[in-house]
């Protein structure tokens, strides 16, 4: 329908990937920040409590705001952070393989989501942040609601969900704070404590940034990891000859990975809102007005990728799948070692694996959520 479509809703969808790549590394694009929503007005999903909560958070915050957090946030994935949690990735890789297995064995199927991909990233950062392993399903569940806050067109009741897990999360990382400040560690959240005090004189306004930063984390590292996890062995599975060619080379794993995260991106619209009077392609965009920057169509362009629609892990795919510009995603290095990790693992213990049927999806637009996946190794 072409590069710049309006959005029967207001403001406008971005679709290609050179449009779309330009205004996320463009400044006079900015986030939905706290003043827009506020300018939105109270009757709007912006000024629910979930949504207000969230500009306080990075990807809602402009600059200068936006360069002091992320400054203070620091390169938590960095080649030697990586290293330390390498082995813990592995480790419980393989451990939630072991559970599959046994599973597959005891039942014949087994449901991949359930078993792997759900609980591989919340056991990655819960570690990480140095949270009690009790905690996590019930984290878990807080992020699958809270999430709707971030979506598309959210509905009064998802937003009410939104809402009453938001308050629920600042409790506990409010909570946690408090704690760490009484009894530091050599953790993340107590090195983003040490950070703040160092550049904020106002210890209750540094304990807000530290929770602000710690909530956005968990938030952001879930959903979309596991997503990426059950779509990258969906995508596999449903094309075995690239599977077979995965066997032959595994050292092409991680261009498996950016290819299933350019053919089915697990966020597939970054919002972004004009800070004046502007031309995009030659339509029209006034100031405050957003505009959708359609992700998964832009990783389909047949401009930029040739034969787009052919899932095929010999490519170099490139993709905005973890955004771009002064946005770009922070956890991007953790969610490919996740995913290369694991389809590693799957190769060596279990390359019979195959789909029983198609899998179930939640009805989301901007967040995909895959809601089961049934493998086996039945012949
Ligand atoms: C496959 C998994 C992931 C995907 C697809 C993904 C996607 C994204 C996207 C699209 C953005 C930018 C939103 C925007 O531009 O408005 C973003 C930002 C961010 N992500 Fe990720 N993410 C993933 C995993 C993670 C993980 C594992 C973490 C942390 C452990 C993380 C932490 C962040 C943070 C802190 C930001 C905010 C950056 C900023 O605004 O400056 N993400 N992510």
């Amino acid at each position: 329908m072409g590069e710049v479509v309006p959005a029967p809703w207001g403001g406008h969808l971005v679709t290609s990937f050179e449009l779309c790549d330009r205004l996320l590394r463009d400044r006079q694009w900015l986030v939905p920040d706290g003043a827009w929503r506020a300018r939105q007005g109270e009757a709007t999903r912006w000024s629910a409590d979930s949504s207000r909560e969230m500009s306080k958070t990075l990807p809602g915050l402009n600059p200068p705001e936006h360069t002091r957090v992320r400054r203070a946030a620091g390169n938590m994935f960095d080649r030697r952070s990586l290293e330390d949690i390498r082995l813990s990735v592995a480790e419980v890789t393989e451990g939630l393989l072991d559970r599959l297995v046994d599973r597959l064995t005891a039942d014949g199927e087994a449901d991949f989501g359930e078993l792997v991909s759900e609980e591989l990233p919340v056991i990655v950062i819960g570690r990480w942040l140095g949270l009690p392993s009790a905690d996590y399903p019930r984290l878990r569940e807080l992020t699958h609601d809270q999430v709707f806050a971030q979506e598309l067109l959210p509905s009064a009741s998802q937003l009410a969900l939104s809402d009453a897990a938001t308050a629920e999360l600042r409790e506990y990382f409010t909570d946690l704070v408090r704690q760490r400040r009484r009894a530091p560690g050599d953790d993340p959240v107590s090195g983003w404590i040490r950070v703040w005090d160092g550049i904020e004189p106002d210890r209750g306004a540094a304990d807000e940034a530290v929770y602000h930063l710690s909530l956005f984390v968990l938030l952001a590292a879930l959903e979309t990891t596991s997503t990426l996890l059950s779509t990258a062995v969906r995508l596999l599975l449903e094309h075995p000859g690239q599977w077979a060619r995965l066997r032959a080379a595994p050292e092409r794993v991680p261009a498996a990975v950016e290819e299933a995260l350019r053919y089915d991106a697990p966020t597939h619209v970054v919002s972004r809102v004009a800070s004046r009077d502007t031309t995009v392609a030659g339509v029209e965009v006034r100031e405050d007005e957003m505009v959708h920057l359609m992700v998964g169509a832009a990783n389909r362009d047949p401009a930029h990728h040739l034969d787009p629609e052919v899932f095929d892990v010999g490519r170099r795919a490139t993709h905005l799948s973890f955004s771009g510009g002064i946005h770009y995603c922070l956890g991007a290095p953790l969610a490919r070692l996740e995913a290369t990790t694991l389809l590693e693992a799957l190769l060596r213990r279990l390359p019979d694996l195959r789909l029983v049927r198609a899998p179930e999806w939640a009805p989301r637009v901007a967040f995909r959520r895959m809601l089961t996946l049934p493998v086996t190794t039945r012949p």
